[in-house]
């Protein structure tokens, strides 16, 4: 049995990504792989249609690859972060070409299990909320979510502490030094690590019962 991870987030090393990781970690018994969309071209579906008859995406770009992963996977660990309270674009895109699986009943990704993981600077749930209506669109039962507070990029991008209408000011008011203490991580948030890798090992679970038919 496999799961499949996605890290939605285009930043590498983004705490989406290690928090989809942190449920594959869980995951025991089972062949895992992770995918980061991170750097990856993946454009919008353009309602082409190209997809009807053969249940495969004619665009070309860099979900093509993604294709066989995701029909051999029996389990999905899809993850996004919070953009203007939507799911980022990147992630969005990623998920709108999955149309190619749904035409004249395919069962490509119908009937398999998923978690969603979602991040956000101040609200992460936009972007489960995003995943779960995605795995529901697609007849994934979603076993199980998970959510984290990331590091909005208003504590690197060099004008944080000045900057009025940045993450900064609006969290923790003007005259704020950023440091260490006050800029979010997931080592310091060990509830959520701990229900990932619950999340983690309940849908391993699942697949190894499914697996035994029971
Ligand atoms: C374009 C953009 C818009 C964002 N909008 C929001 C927002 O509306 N609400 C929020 O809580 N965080 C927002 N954020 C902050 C991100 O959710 C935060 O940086 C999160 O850690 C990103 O996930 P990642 O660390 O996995 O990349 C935004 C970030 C970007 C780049």
């Amino acid at each position: 049995m496999k799961v499949l991870g996605i890290g939605g987030s285009p930043r590498k090393g983004s705490t989406t990504e290690k928090l989809v990781q942190e449920v594959l970690a869980g995951v025991e018994g089972c062949q895992t792989e992770f995918v980061s969309l991170a750097g990856r071209a993946i454009g919008a579906c353009t309602a082409c249609l190209g997809c009807v008859e053969t249940n495969v995406c004619v665009q070309k770009d860099d979900m093509a690859s993604l294709r066989a992963s995701i029909v051999d996977a029996d389990a999905y660990v899809i993850g996004g972060a919070n953009y203007f309270g939507n799911l980022n674009g990147l992630a969005h895109c990623f998920m709108e070409r999955w149309y190619q699986f749904r035409h004249q009943e395919g069962k490509s990704v119908a009937g398999k299990i998923g978690v969603a993981v979602g991040v956000g600077g101040g609200d992460p749930k936009p972007a489960v909320k995003a995943v779960r209506n995605f795995l529901k669109y697609n007849q994934i039962e979603c076993i199980g979510d998970v959510t984290a507070q990331g590091p909005a990029c208003c504590f690197t991008c060099g004008h944080g502490e000045t900057c009025k209408v940045g993450a900064i000011h609006m969290f923790f008011g003007p005259d704020t030094k950023i440091t260490e203490e006050i800029t979010p991580s997931l080592a310091k948030q060990p509830d959520v690590l701990s229900a990932a890798r619950h999340l983690g090992k309940d849908l391993g679970n699942r697949l190894r019962q499914f697996a035994a038919g029971t």
